[in-house]
């Protein structure tokens, strides 16, 4: 089969295509090389994934030629968007409408002529904002804290939209924080990791006593093929970790896996940032058959050592 993934070069799309490969899929990946963070760290995810069977076009997904990249094609597996929470105040809030509304907007419209099986969408725990109603259902109210949440709640309502007006079979899946190998290097445990080998000082926002439901990129991968797979469309999964942990906590599993002390720095509370997250998982778990696999501490073991290896 072929499967588009967009996003490829990314951290999620990278190992998503990566399984894809393995298991026998030709794999149609996209990538525009959006500078939210260094172009060498994307290369090098992309060569661990280019090999016979990845298909592989540099482009904005806005402006490409999107029947051509649909032909033939049975699952779309929409990872590309601007990431970034923290970041999607003021100016570059431009860059959050272009990548993550239009680009999916352009994306489903085209898929309305398509064959496709199954459009999966990678929504966002930040679609929920911040609750004390926790865990955090797919059913809750929405109310994201964040321009980047609401960009991310904008394209999965679109989704919703798509499959209810023209049956395109979109699934949106809220992934909650998702960390391993490849890691973005604006994200927490990279940030933490490599200042930490380096011996540097950590940048700890609000207390450390908020927490997270981290979830490791191979569950997310899981999720996404169970997602493909499931017969039903127009609908909308969480995916987490399957536990809450504060970043207090990660930096005492951390100091254990690297056998030294952090130092840190503590800062104030970053504006976007929720206070805690937690992932209801009985729908993921009835209708995708979705259990996370990879527990907190065996997974930061994997990112640590992946951490030894990168450069500077
Ligand atoms: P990433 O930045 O590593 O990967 C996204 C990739 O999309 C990048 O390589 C970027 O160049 C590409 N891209 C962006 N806009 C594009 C466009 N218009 N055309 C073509 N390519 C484009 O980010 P990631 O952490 O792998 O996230 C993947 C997806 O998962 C995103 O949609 C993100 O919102 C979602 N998500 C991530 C997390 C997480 O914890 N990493 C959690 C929830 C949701
Ligand atoms: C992550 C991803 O970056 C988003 O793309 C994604 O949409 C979101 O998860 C999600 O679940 O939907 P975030 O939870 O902010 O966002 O991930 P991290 O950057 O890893 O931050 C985790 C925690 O560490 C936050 O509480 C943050 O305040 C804290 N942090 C982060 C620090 O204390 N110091 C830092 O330098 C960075």
């Amino acid at each position: 089969m072929i499967c588009v993934v967009t996003g490829v070069a990314g951290f999620i799309g990278s190992h998503l295509a990566e399984k894809l490969l393995d298991v026998g899929h030709t794999v149609r990946g996209v990538d525009k090389f959006l500078g939210n963070y260094p172009r060498r760290f994307k290369e090098w995810n992309l060569a661990q994934v280019r090999r016979p069977g990845l298909e592989f076009i540099e482009e904005d997904l806005v402006g490409i030629d999107l029947p051509a990249l649909l032909d033939g094609v049975t699952y779309v597996f929409h990872q590309a968007a601007q990431p970034g929470v923290r970041s999607s105040w003021g100016e570059e809030f431009g860059e959050y409408t272009h990548n993550n509304i239009l680009a999916t907007q352009r994306l489903l419209e085209a898929s309305k002529k398509s064959k496709i099986k199954k459009f999966v969408y990678a929504s966002s725990s930040s679609v929920y904002g911040d609750t004390q109603d926790l865990p955090m259902r797919e059913t809750g109210m929405t109310r994201p804290v964040s321009p980047y949440g609401v960009s991310k709640l904008s394209a999965e309502q679109l989704c919703y939209l798509y499959w209810k007006e023209f049956g395109v079979p979109t699934v949106s899946l809220r992934y909650f924080t998702v960390y391993g190998p490849r890691q973005r290097p604006d994200m927490f445990f990279h940030i933490f990791m490599r200042a930490h080998r380096r011996g540097q000082a950590i940048p700890i926002y609000d207390d450390g006593k908020q927490s997270r439901d981290f979830t490791f990129c191979a569950d997310i991968v899981d999720g996404n093929i169970a997602a493909a797979e499931y017969p039903g469309a127009g609908e909308v999964f969480n995916l987490g970790g399957g536990s809450r942990t504060t970043v207090e906590e990660v930096v005492r599993m951390v100091e254990e896996i690297s056998g030294k002390k952090a130092q840190l720095n503590m800062l104030a509370r970053q504006q976007g940032d929720v206070r805690h997250t937690a992932a209801a998982l009985d729908q993921a778990r009835n209708k995708l058959g979705f259990k996370p696999r990879v527990k907190l501490y065996d997974g930061l073991a994997q990112e640590w050592a992946w951490m030894q290896h990168i450069g500077d």
